[in-house]
């Protein structure tokens, strides 16, 4: 179920004046594939999320998009309910928000939570809350998983670990990611596309598809995909 952007614009309206976010976006988002989008802090990938979540409206250009296509939301701030702990806060997305308590537990063993299913967001660090945030969406059983830097908040393991998770997620479910990351070694650790936003496009998109994973960080292939990737960024810099 892959999802085509075309020449998708966005305005928002600040003091009275319009300011541009999106000028003509073009992306295809293939099935099944991780695709990493990187930008410069204000250039709009929060927004671009939003509207791929049905959260906010665009002015023009097309979605097309598979009709009843499910999208789980992992936000920059993981927006949990304060007054619900883990485990009630990970059902609640659940279908008609029920779950049962085993598939509940199962999802906060995969994100390294166990033991903290009945703490409540106020007793979890940054991180663990971003960590409950993935399982919530995981919850959902979404299509694409769509995620506003996940991982900001996250020790190196740890991070290494939800990585690889991400894969996991990917290969054996067969869902498709949009990952917003200021880490350029994750998206091309992840990534099969990596895309950079500027001035309200799509400036280039790299393809790293020929790569297999799981890709080694340190190898020579990594060293020459890097290569690859920054003067592929470099260019329109
Ligand atoms: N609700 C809103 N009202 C007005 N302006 C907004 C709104 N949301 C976003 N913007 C503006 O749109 C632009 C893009 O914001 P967005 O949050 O998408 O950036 P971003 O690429 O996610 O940045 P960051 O890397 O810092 O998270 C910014 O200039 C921001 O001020
Ligand atoms: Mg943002």
């Amino acid at each position: 179920m892959a999802i085509e952007l075309r020449d998708l614009h966005k305005s928002f309206l600040v003091s009275g004046r319009t300011r541009p976010v999106l000028r003509g976006l073009n992306l295809t988002l293939r099935e099944g594939e991780i695709t990493a989008v990187v930008g410069r802090s204000g250039c709009g990938k929060t927004t671009l999320l939003r509207i791929l979540a049905g959260l906010e409206p665009w002015d023009a250009g097309e979605i097309a998009a598979p009709a009843g296509v499910r999208m789980g939301m992992v936000f920059q701030e993981a927006r949990l309910m304060p007054w619900l702990n883990v485990r009630a806060n990970i059902a609640f997305s659940g279908r008609n928000g029920r779950m049962a308590p085993e598939r509940v537990q199962e999802l906060i063993t995969r994100v390294g939570l166990s033991g903290y299913g009945g703490a409540y967001p106020a007793q979890l660090s940054g991180g663990m809350r971003q960590r409950v945030s993935l399982a919530r969406a995981l919850a959902y059983e979404p299509d694409w998983l769509l995620m506003d830097e996940p991982f900001s908040a996250l020790d190196y393991f740890t991070r290494a670990d939800m990585q690889k998770e991400l894969l996991e997620i990917q290969r054996a479910e067969r869902r498709g990611i949009l990952l917003v990351t200021h880490n350029l070694d994750e998206a091309l650790f992840l990534a099969d596309q990596v895309v950079l936003l500027q001035d309200g496009r799509v400036a280039q998109a790299c393809d790293l598809r020929m790569w297999q994973k799981p890709r080694d960080p340190v190898s020579r292939e990594a060293a020459a995909w890097k290569r690859k990737l920054l003067d592929c960024m470099e260019e329109t810099r």
